[in-house]
């Protein structure tokens, strides 16, 4: 009757996974914003230091971890994978439920995973200064913990709305040496395009890579971090599956479905590429992401070329997209407030490999409340997603009378979120209607591309 499956630090991966050699067909080229013509690595040197731009191309199935990021990795991994036996019995669910937990890192949430090897890469390539954006904070407060242990500077641009709502983040931020600027700010043209167009824009992640992109863009000594979407970003997540999969072997048991919120794809793709080489291999897994209704890229938005950014500054990929420039409903998982989605995660989806839902805030914060009420742990608002997917698994197959073994990730805690179960525990907390008519608005400004 164990509850937890713990690995020692030795079992700390090795290797991260890469899927790209097992993805169905080849990966769709990624376009100049400028020219719209594919773009080359000397395109990106720009903005991004050699060894992750190698990342993003590599075809090798597995990447060494560098020791100095293992020893980092350290401090909190190998993370706990829990059998959900409280939830379970709440739910009355013949289903087995497991989650792998990663708020046990210092910045409470699987970002790290990523922020170390970038800030390491940027620091053997002598980048002096690292700029990002961040919407809950989650990702700036982990890029602001692997700067200062590298030693390197960090610039965050917060979404404004999210900078209002979790003052603390801001703070950790800050507590681990980073500069942290309300996006859209007046430090930036894209910045003060958007505020000249509206001067009480909520702001959004597709505006705050903007002024993110261009700030490393224009000074030379500084680079920037993205904290989701691309290749590179997923790959070093995979230990987060990598760790799982033992885990799973430790307690006997295979899921039937892996499960994941979805923002940008990171802590989806860190959880469930592994399990989908198993898949690719014959073996029978579901793999499903949980994302918010009010800004479904995945559910209801089209599969096509567009900007990762709002200013048109950020390469153009072909991903699951609402429209570069649509302004989502400001929810409190600001981390799922992404106009577009990964190009693998987006690819997978299209070839059918993986399933997609959206859920209601309300819905997502009711499951995790039960949740701590049995598990104990306050998820963060993002993961809240997964947990109302999985706990869905768990009613239907209560309802079916079969046996179901559901694995999601708890990407992270929410004990910096509690505004956010303030107003849901006040009845507050605004369920926003899909926003139909602002992304066909945003569609209709898709770049046209040609690859
Ligand atoms: C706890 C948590 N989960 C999930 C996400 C969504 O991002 P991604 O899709 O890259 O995992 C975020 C983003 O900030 C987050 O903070």
């Amino acid at each position: 009757m164990e509850t937890k499956y713990l690995l020692s630090e030795n079992q700390i991966p090795t290797h991260w996974y890469n899927i790209i050699p097992d993805m169905p067909g080849p990966l769709a080229p990624v376009m100049h914003p400028a020219t719209l013509r594919p773009v080359g690595p000397q395109d990106l040197a720009a903005i991004f230091p050699m060894a992750l731009i190698e990342q993003e191309v590599s075809s090798q199935r597995w990447v060494a971890i560098p020791e100095p990021v293992r020893d980092i990795y350290r401090l909190w991994r190998p993370t706990p994978l829990f059998r959900a036996r409280r939830l379970e019995q709440a739910l009355a669910t013949p289903a087995r439920i497991y989650y792998k937990y990663e708020g046990v890192s210092p910045a409470g949430s699987h970002k790290p995973n990523s922020a170390v090897p970038q800030a390491y890469y940027n620091k053997l390539a002598g980048t002096k200064r690292l700029a990002t954006e961040t919407g809950a904070g989650q990702w700036g407060s982990a890029l602001a913990l692997a700067c200062r242990l590298f030693e390197l500077e960090c610039t965050i641009y917060m979404v404004k709305v999210s900078y209002g709502q979790k003052p603390y983040r801001k703070s950790l931020m800050q507590l681990w040496g980073a500069k942290v600027i309300p996006s859209p700010s007046r430090e930036t043209q894209a910045g003060r395009g958007i505020l000249a167009q509206d001067p009480d824009s909520p702001g959004s992640l597709g505006i705050a890579i903007s002024e993110a992109v261009e700030d490393a863009a224009t000074h030379d000594d500084t680079k920037y971090a993205l904290g989701s979407v691309l290749n590179h970003v997923l790959l070093h997540q995979t230990v987060i599956g990598l760790e799982a999969k033992e885990q799973m072997k430790m307690a006997g048991d295979y899921p039937d479905v892996v499960i994941g919120c979805h923002g940008g794809g990171s802590n989806f793709s860190g959880l469930a590429f592994p399990f989908l080489a198993d898949r690719a291999a014959g073996k029978k897994v579901r793999v499903l992401a949980a994302e918010p209704a009010s800004c479904p890229s995945l559910t209801k938005g089209v599969y096509a070329f567009d900007f990762g950014d709002t200013a048109k500054m950020a390469p153009i990929a072909k991903m699951y997209t609402l429209g570069h420039d649509f302004v989502p409903p400001g929810i409190h998982a600001g981390g799922l407030r992404y106009h577009g989605a990964s190009p693998l995660v987006s690819q997978l989806l299209a070839a059918g490999e993986i399933e997609a839902k959206a859920y209601a805030q309300n819905p997502c914060f009711e499951a995790a409340v039960l949740f701590a009420s049995t598990e104990a742990l306050v998820p963060a608002p993002e993961a809240s997603h997964a947990i109302r997917a999985a706990v869905d698994e768990a009613l239907l197959a209560k309802e079916e009378g079969k046996e179901r073994v559901i694995l999601f990730g708890l990407s992270g805690h929410g004990q910096l979120d509690m505004g956010a179960y303030d107003a849901y525990l006040s009845g507050h907390l605004e369920d926003f209607a899909y926003p139909e008519e602002k992304i066909r608005e945003s569609l209709s400004k898709l770049p046209k591309v040609t690859p």
